[in-house]
Formats: structure tokens, sequence, C-alpha cells
């Protein structure tokens, strides 16, 4: 060794934030990325060169980076979230990627594959719509000695248009409101079921308190107007049958207690003013 050569093999503690989780390791300053999260327990993160040409071992920096974790320092990822291809899906709920490269056969001895995954993850993050020409080129960090490469390029393809579809039904799904279950506050149109409290018309059955409009059977207190049949207590007008207490108007047959004038027949007392039928 030189006098101008250092060496540094004191151990020190890093926490890294791996798939989510903390991992506090003890590693010495130079001890690679790749060599840390394999002591880690994290095997899928390949090494095939050391020298940062082979890509068997990229892993992801905050979300979206790809990285050669042979090319980074442990003691580098400290503060970063990092993402192995452990994170990328499980046997029982595979990534659309991990389904795609089974699909499409994009790997023989699948020792490139999951830096392949983890590489092109990262770049459908960025082009979810790429050309074959892209894929190759994003591609170009990871070599693969068995597939000949295209039939890992059509495993992108399938991945791409897995998650585009996926990303399209979320963002048709955002925009139709109450078409789904709701147990909090609302105050727009609702079609769905709701156990929250109500301002806004609703057609859906309700168990919750309503000031507003509703058409749809309902079992908790309303103020609203209501046309669909109720079972709870009502103090608004109403024109469909109603088995609960009320203090509102009312032209619907009515088997409850009501204190409110009503045009309907009722079977139940009465101390309101009577509007039609038998008087
Ligand atoms: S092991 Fe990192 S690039 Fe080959
Ligand atoms: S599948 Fe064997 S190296 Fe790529």
């Amino acid at each position: 060794m030189t006098a101008t050569e250092t060496t540094d093999t004191a151990l020190r503690t890093v926490t890294l934030n791996v798939n989510g989780q903390t991992i506090r390791q003890e590693v010495e300053s130079r001890t690679l990325l790749a060599y840390a999260l394999r002591d880690a327990g994290l095997k899928g993160t390949h090494v095939g060169c050391d020298t940062s040409s082979c890509g068997c071992c990229v892993v992801l920096i905050d979300g979206d980076t790809p990285a050669k974790s042979c090319t980074m320092f442990a003691v580098q990822a400290e503060g970063h979230q990092i993402t192995t291809v452990e994170g990328l899906g499980s046997p029982g709920d595979l990534h659309p990627l991990q389904q795609a490269f089974w699909d499409q056969h994009g790997l023989q001895c699948g020792y490139c594959t999951p830096g392949m995954l983890m590489t092109a993850k990262a770049m459908l993050e960025h082009n979810p719509d790429p050309t074959d020409q892209e894929v190759r080129e994003f591609l170009s960090g990871n070599l693969c000695r068995c597939t000949g490469y295209n039939n890992i390029v059509k495993a992108v393809q399938q991945a791409a248009r897995v998650m585009r579809d996926e990303a399209q039904a979320q963002a048709l799904a955002g925009m139709v409101p109450g078409t789904g279950p709701s147990t909090g506050p609302s105050t727009g149109p609702s079609t769905g079921p709701s156990t929250g409290p109500s301002t806004g018309p609703s057609t859906g059955p309700s168990t919750g308190p309503s000031t507003g409009p509703s058409t749809g059977p309902s079992t908790g207190p309303s103020t609203g107007p209501s046309t669909g049949p109720s079972t709870g207590p009502s103090t608004g007008p109403s024109t469909g049958p109603s088995t609960g207490p009320s203090t509102g108007p009312s032209t619907g047959p009515s088997t409850g207690p009501s204190t409110g004038p009503s045009t309907g027949p009722s079977t139940g007392p009465s101390t309101g003013t009577a509007g039609g039928g038998a008087q």
C-alpha cells in the first residue's frame, strides 16, 4: 500500500429503507449496496460482473431511478427509498411485468431477470407507451446471455399495455362519483348504499341521517323530502310509505305515529290534521 492509499474497514451502522421496511446493518464504508442487500437476505439482487456492465444488480432508488447497486456504496443509500425485485410483486400477486415475462417467455436461466424487471419498471414510470426501439435502448445496460432479447421486448410491451389499461380504469373510476359504497359524509349525489350522513340527493338505500331529497329506502332519520319507503323518523315531507314516526306532511300511506298533516291512509296514531281520506 502506498502512502496515499487508505483503507477503511471499520464497521458502521447504516439504516436502509428497502421495500418499505427499515433495515439496520453493520457495513464497511466500502461495502457495495448489492452486497448489503444480499447480506440482508434479499438475494433477488444478482451480481453478474461487479464492474457495472451486466445490469443484473439494478434496484430502484426513490421509486423510479434505476441504479446498478454494484456501483453504489451502501452508505450512499441511507435516506433513500430502495426497491428490489422482492418489492415488485409476490408469487401470489405478480406485478404485470413479472406476469408478462412469464407469459412471453422473457427469461431462460433467469439470472438477468431481476435487473431487467427493475429497469423496465423504471422505464414504464417515465414512458408508459414505449416503442420497441425505446425498450431496447432503455434496456441496453442489461445483458442477457440466453434469450436473444426479442421475448424480453415482447414482455415489456405486454406489461406496458396492462399497466396503461389499469391506469385508465383507475382514472375512470375516479371520475364517476357515488357509484361505490360510502361510510363517510356526502354532499354530492349518490347511487350507492350509504351509512354516513348525507346532504345530497340519494337514490340508494341509506342508514345514516339525511337532509337531502331521497328516492331510496331509508332507515335513518330524515329532514329532507322523501319519495322512498322509510322506517326511520322523518320531519320532512314524504310521499312514500312510512313505518317510522313522522312530524312532517305526508301524502303516502303510514303505519307509524304522525304529528304532521297527512293526505294518505294511516293505520298509526295521529295528532296532526288530516287533509284527505276518511274524516
Ligand atoms: S453486477 Fe452490477 S452491473 Fe453487473
Ligand atoms: S435469461 Fe439467462 S441471462 Fe437472461
